[in-house]
């Protein structure tokens, strides 16, 4: 018989299918990314870890109503580190002492920066296409538009700030090379005071957007330290999570 756990709610999962099945409480599991024993499986079938007893793959390119896929996780953790990269550069290029050093920060903050605008580009038609998972379970109405908008912002601010970057650039009248490779046209006429609010304005967005992304990042925490449940799990590298497959009504 299925087995009711401390939330109230049943959580059976059979692990390999056919003969062998696994009941499991939740709370018996402390781990949020604990890997399937692949020794559970029968002679002949896949191993867990391939297969877990639903018809989802473990680690699916497009994202599902239950986790995210590869490329959304791929796009998202890739764009973390290149906004890191940029605000290293970005803070530091301005205070350099003038020569070839500056130039190459200010060549490859502008090179890298027009290629988050192409990531982000390909991770909105991405998400239009593959969809994003169903909210977790639980998850208060509140939160859920707060997330939301907050997402909303996130992607805006991801276009805005390479944008008003090539505006300021094309305004102050230097050219724009893709890592020496490609020259990308001047999106805006050399003028001096457009020059000047395009960079207020660029580094304006770019506190907007740390303090949206600690907001964010907190939130994530929260979720997996207090309210112990699959939200940020979902969006790491990997497996699907255990506490997300407890979460998931077998029957
Ligand atoms: C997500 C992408 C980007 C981020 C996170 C970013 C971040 C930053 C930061 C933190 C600064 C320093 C602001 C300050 O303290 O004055 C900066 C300056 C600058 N950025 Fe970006 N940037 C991005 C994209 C771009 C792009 C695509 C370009 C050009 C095509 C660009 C051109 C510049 C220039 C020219 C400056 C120096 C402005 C000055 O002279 O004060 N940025 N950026
Ligand atoms: C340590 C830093 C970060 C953590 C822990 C984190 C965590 C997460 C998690 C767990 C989700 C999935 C939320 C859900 O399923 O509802 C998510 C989504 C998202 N994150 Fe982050 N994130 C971080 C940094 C960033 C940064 C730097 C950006 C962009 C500037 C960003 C932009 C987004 C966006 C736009 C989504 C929504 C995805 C969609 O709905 O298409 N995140 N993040």
């Amino acid at each position: 018989m299925p087995r009711r756990s401390a939330c109230g709610k049943t959580h059976r999962r059979s692990l390999v299918g056919g003969d062998i099945e696994l009941r499991i409480e939740a709370e018996s599991f402390r781990s949020f990314t604990e890997v399937p024993d692949q020794r559970l499986s029968p002679p002949g079938e896949p191993p867990a870890a391939l297969h877990d007893g639903t018809d989802e793959p473990n680690m699916p390119i497009k994202n599902t109503r239950e986790q995210w896929g590869t490329v959304s996780k791929l796009l998202h953790w890739l764009v973390l580190l290149l906004i890191l990269m940029m605000a290293w550069i970005g803070l530091r290029m301005g205070d350099m002492p003038n020569g070839p050093d500056k130039i190459a920060s200010y060549a490859l903050h502008k090179s890298v920066g027009i290629t988050i605008l192409a990531l982000v580009l390909a991770r909105i038609g991405w998400r239009l296409y593959a969809g994003a998972p169903d909210v977790v379970p639980g998850t208060p109405r509140w939160q859920e538009r707060t997330a939301a908008l907050t997402h909303l912002a996130l992607y805006a601010l991801l276009l805005a700030m390479p944008l008003s970057g090539w505006i300021l650039n094309s305004a102050s009248g230097f050219p724009l090379q893709w890592f020496g490779l490609v020259n990308l046209p001047a999106i805006a006429g050399k003028d001096h005071g457009l020059h000047e609010r395009a960079e207020d304005i660029h580094e304006w967005l770019f506190w907007a957007m740390v303090a949206l992304v600690v907001l964010h990042a907190a939130a994530a925490f929260y979720h997996h330290l207090f309210q112990r449940d699959a939200t940020l799990t979902r969006m790491l590298p990997g497996r699907r999570s255990r506490v997300e497959r407890l979460e998931t009504p077998d029957a």
